[in-house]
């Protein structure tokens, strides 16, 4: 299935997975949609996917936390592409705030966290269905993460929150058998981006400590999976996808070399 010239839709393409996403996608000639809520980093990301092949790149602000951040989005979205054109559309806007047991959580991080990776999730895809093509190998790509198959500690309301995002995705599928339009997820391991600097609230010197001694997945591998799992024959349909860097085992089991 190839992408050239195919709207692709990426929800928190400001940094990590959604911006090397953008640029990805951008390689294969794909026209793209850009929405997160720093504008200036979405500039440069839709800057930088032009460079790599991007034939467009738009950008507009959205918070998927919100209901009209999210419809504003999908209208400013219709009208540059102009009918059911919406090829991709991949819904990874999302993360982990604080890492306190469920004893000490703060309600403003369990909010963000269900407001991103649950409703946030269920926003845009209501919202965009409406302009994704028939039978004619459209994909959504919902981004999991192993937290929604094992739980941790001080990890509780991300872990319930990725599971649901993977019983959204499940439902989903269901809901659109016989429409051809692919529904699936991808459910990363330990990688390196802006994400655990968000989820220790800046703390970078904590978040550096997660990846300590281990080589994690890169935003570059994910963006790569994202392009190949849109880019199937139309009648294969990736349902679930999990990823792990090769030192971690398991969600707590990481290999840590000393130096
Ligand atoms: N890195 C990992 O280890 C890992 C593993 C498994 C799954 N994941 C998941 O992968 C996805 C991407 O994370 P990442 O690792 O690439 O982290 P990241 O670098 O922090 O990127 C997160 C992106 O989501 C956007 N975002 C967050 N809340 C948003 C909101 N309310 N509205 C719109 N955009 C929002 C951010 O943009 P703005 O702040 O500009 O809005 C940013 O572009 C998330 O769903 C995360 O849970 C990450």
């Amino acid at each position: 299935m190839p992408l050239k010239n195919k709207w692709v839709l990426i929800t928190g393409a400001s940094s990590g997975f959604g911006a090397a996403g953008a640029v990805a996608f951008g390689a294969e000639g794909a026209k793209l949609l850009l929405g997160a809520r720093r504008v200036d980093r979405l500039k440069k990301v839709a800057a930088e996917s032009k460079k790599s092949g991007a034939v467009a790149a738009h950008f507009h602000e959205l918070d998927v936390s919100k209901t009209a951040s999210v419809e504003e989005f999908i209208s400013w979205s219709a009208k540059i592409i102009g009918g059911k054109n919406l090829h991709v559309l991949i819904n990874n806007a999302g993360g982990a705030h604080g890492i306190d047991t469920i004893a000490d959580g703060k309600d403003a991080d369990w909010e963000a966290m269900i407001q991103s990776n649950v409703l946030g999730v269920l926003r845009v895809t209501r919202a965009a269905l409406p302009l994704m093509p028939r039978d004619a190998g459209a994909s959504i790509i919902n981004i999991g993460s192993v937290a929604g198959h094992t739980a941790y500690e001080g990890g509780a309301v991300y872990c319930a929150a990725k599971a649901g995002e993977m019983q959204i995705t499940r439902a989903l599928r269901l809901e659109l058998l016989g429409t051809g339009i692919r529904v699936g997820t991808v459910d990363p391991g330990l990688a390196e981006t802006e994400f655990s600097i968000v989820r220790f609230k800046g703390d970078a010197s904590a978040a550096k400590k997660v990846y300590e001694g281990t080589h994690p997945l890169t935003a570059e591998d994910i963006a790569k999976i994202l392009v190949w799992v849109a880019s199937r024959p139309a009648h294969v349909n990736i349902d679930e996808l999990v990823v792990k860097p090769v030192d971690q085992a398991a969600v707590g089991k990481v290999f840590r070399r000393k130096f």
